[in-house]
């Protein structure tokens, strides 16, 4: 403990030394570098130019189809005919579950209710004056597919605003997920 403590002190003590032995000199000369390393790193620069790679530059591109981490790309545009390939193509990836239901029913009341309303009659408190949608419980929408469903959520339909960029992919799912069970017959849902 007792040696800790000297060598404490002593790394304490070591700047104040390195700063007096540093100054005093003429103001306009350079003084002497400590660890010049530190002051010229040895790696290039993030946007140095740089001889070994192919473009030159330090900061190379991701690869062409390089997929973020954590990021799940998604390959449709907005409008009905890719809503309807979505439909035909997207699968949900999550399973039937409650905790997934509960997710997505808080996020149905914080991003759909104002418009669709609770059950999804097209009552929200906001219309109008924003357009009517369409209740969801009618056969138009219980006849869509989950991923239609998920893509009309993604890209919006219509009057209806995208929600891509604020709703996150499985959260979006989720929502699909409570949608459904609002369309189940009264007495069957969950
Ligand atoms: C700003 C109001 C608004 C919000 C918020 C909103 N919608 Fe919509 N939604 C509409 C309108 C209006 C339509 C009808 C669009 C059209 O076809 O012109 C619609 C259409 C739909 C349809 C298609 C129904 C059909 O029969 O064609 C689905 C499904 C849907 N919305 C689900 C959702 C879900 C789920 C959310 C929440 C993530 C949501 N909407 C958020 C207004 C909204």
């Amino acid at each position: 403990m007792r040696g800790a403590h000297v060598l404490n002190t002593a790394a304490a003590l070591l700047p104040i030394a390195l700063g007096l032995g540093c100054s005093g000199g003429d103001p306009t000369q350079t003084n002497l570098e400590f660890l010049p390393e530190m002051v010229d790193s040895v790696p290039f620069d993030a946007f140095s130019q740089n001889p070994n790679t192919r473009d030159g530059k330090t900061l190379m591109a991701p690869a062409r189809g390089a997929v973020a981490r954590g990021h799940t790309p998604l390959h449709f545009g907005p409008g009905p005919e890719e809503a309807a390939r979505a439909g035909r193509e997207l699968q949900s990836p999550l399973p039937a579950a409650p905790e997934h239901l509960k997710r997505g029913e808080v996020l149905y009341k914080r991003f759909c209710g104002a418009c669709h309303g609770a059950v999804g009659a097209g009552d929200g408190p906001v219309v109008p004056p924003f357009p009517v949608p369409p209740n969801l419980t009618l056969p138009h929408a219980v006849n869509m597919p989950d991923g239609q469903i998920f893509h009309v959520i993604s890209f919006g339909q219509g009057n209806m605003p995208p929600h891509k960029t604020q709703i996150a992919q499985a959260d979006r799912w989720a929502i699909v997920q409570f949608v459904r069970s609002l369309q189940q017959p009264k007495g069957a849902k969950q």
